[in-house]
């Protein structure tokens, strides 16, 4: 495929998200990838495929766990909870900034897609003891997800320190913010979905007690590191990891209401551009917005630049054409042919699909 921006295109010119300067505004979305050493800790190769592509706006990276329970859902995810993480993280912060990027990591407990044959995984906990349909990728072959254990009122407040000591962490790394995973059927999405959360405390129930968990991360994050480093990502009513929402309006706009006096580097969406509830949601944010259109392996190029263009997003975030082009940005600027992205090597280890997709100047990143 080819796109060629023209030289005006909005997409071109730089934007301040909270404390960070972004050269342009296409940003690259999270991206697991599986490529962490088994505690956790980024690899070499991970530090070379961020430094590779710095020429997004601002990489997002993929979804990092805030502790050694919050992880489990897949082998060889990073997290960002130990000294040796932090170590490596500021390596990776180190390579993007050295070349001209900027970077937040994206903090994650993945709740009830953990699985106990998954290291991290052992005891996956959710709002309510409900199994997600679908299964996970074990050492011992394709599994079906566990009935998780509802956790009780008095562990949150756990949990949400978690994302704060995270967060110092990334900070202290060097990384230029954070964005709370609250998408993709994980803990936080897990809190808001009417289907997930069936609790009775004042985190269940209505709209404002399903939220309660993700405002209090967001405010605990906030208060160590600063709004203008915070990012949120929320996929309202996407079907990820059996997730079900059966009122993706009232809740998120409840959660976008109470965040609306915090002002957060970016509030990102995972959203179709024709999804009539983009505007009723958009219509309550006060931050700057990142909108992702979402798995069309046919990326319309047109309409994230429209989206940008008429004010409905302030940049968008691209995934799978970042993975097979790690200087994607300079070519929709020139308009020179795009990789296709290999899928067999999304969560495959080593180099292969992962830091060896050819660049403009004709060699091998
Ligand atoms: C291989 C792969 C890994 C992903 N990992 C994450 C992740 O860690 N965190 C997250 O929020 N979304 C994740 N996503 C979703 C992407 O961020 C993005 O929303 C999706 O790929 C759609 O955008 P695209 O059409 O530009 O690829 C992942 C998607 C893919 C294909």
């Amino acid at each position: 495929m080819v796109y060629q921006l023209t030289s005006e295109s909005a997409l071109l010119t730089p934007v301040t998200v909270g404390a960070t300067a972004a050269a342009n505004r296409i940003f690259m979305a999270p991206l697991t990838r599986q490529r962490a050493q088994a505690d956790g800790t980024p690899s070499d190769l991970q530090v070379e495929h961020y430094r590779q592509r710095a020429g997004a706006g601002l990489i997002i990276t993929e979804a990092t766990h805030v502790s050694a329970t919050a992880g489990g859902a897949y082998l060889n995810t990073p997290g960002i909870h130990t000294d040796r993480h932090q170590q490596r993280w500021a390596e990776v912060a180190e390579a993007v900034h050295g070349e001209g990027g900027k970077i937040f990591v994206q903090i994650w407990h993945v709740g009830r897609v953990a699985h106990p044959l998954i290291p991290g995984g052992e005891h996956p906990v959710a709002p309510s003891a409900i199994a997600a349909e679908g299964s996970a990728h074990t050492p011992e072959g394709s599994k079906p997800l566990v009935t998780p254990r509802a956790l009780e009122t008095d562990e949150i407040a756990g949990i949400v320190d978690s994302f704060r000591t995270a967060a110092r962490r990334a900070v202290d790394a060097g990384l230029d913010g954070v964005e709370i995973h609250a998408a993709n059927g994980y803990l936080l999405h897990e809190f808001l979905g009417d289907d997930s959360n069936q609790r009775t405390d004042a985190y269940g129930g209505s709209p404002a007690n399903r939220a309660r968990i993700v405002v209090e991360t967001v405010q605990a994050v906030v208060d160590e590191i600063g709004a203008d480093r915070v990012g949120i990502r929320l996929s309202p009513g996407h079907q990820a990891n059996g997730m079900n929402e059966a009122d993706p309006v009232t809740v998120y706009q409840e959660l976008l209401r109470t965040l609306a006096d915090i002002p957060l580097a970016y509030v990102h969406l995972l959203i179709e551009p024709d999804d009539p509830t983009l505007a009723t949601l958009r219509s309550e944010i006060t931050s700057p917005v990142v909108i992702n259109t979402g798995f069309v392996i046919e990326s319309d190029f047109a309409q994230l630049e429209s989206l940008v263009a008429n004010g409905t997003a302030d940049a968008v975030s691209v995934g799978r054409w970042f993975i097979s082009n790690p200087d994607l940005v300079e070519r929709l600027r020139t308009g020179v042919e795009l990789t296709a992205p290999d899928q067999s090597t999304f969560y495959s280890p080593g180099a292969k699909g992962y830091t060896d997709y050819p660049t403009l100047v004709g060699q091998s990143a």
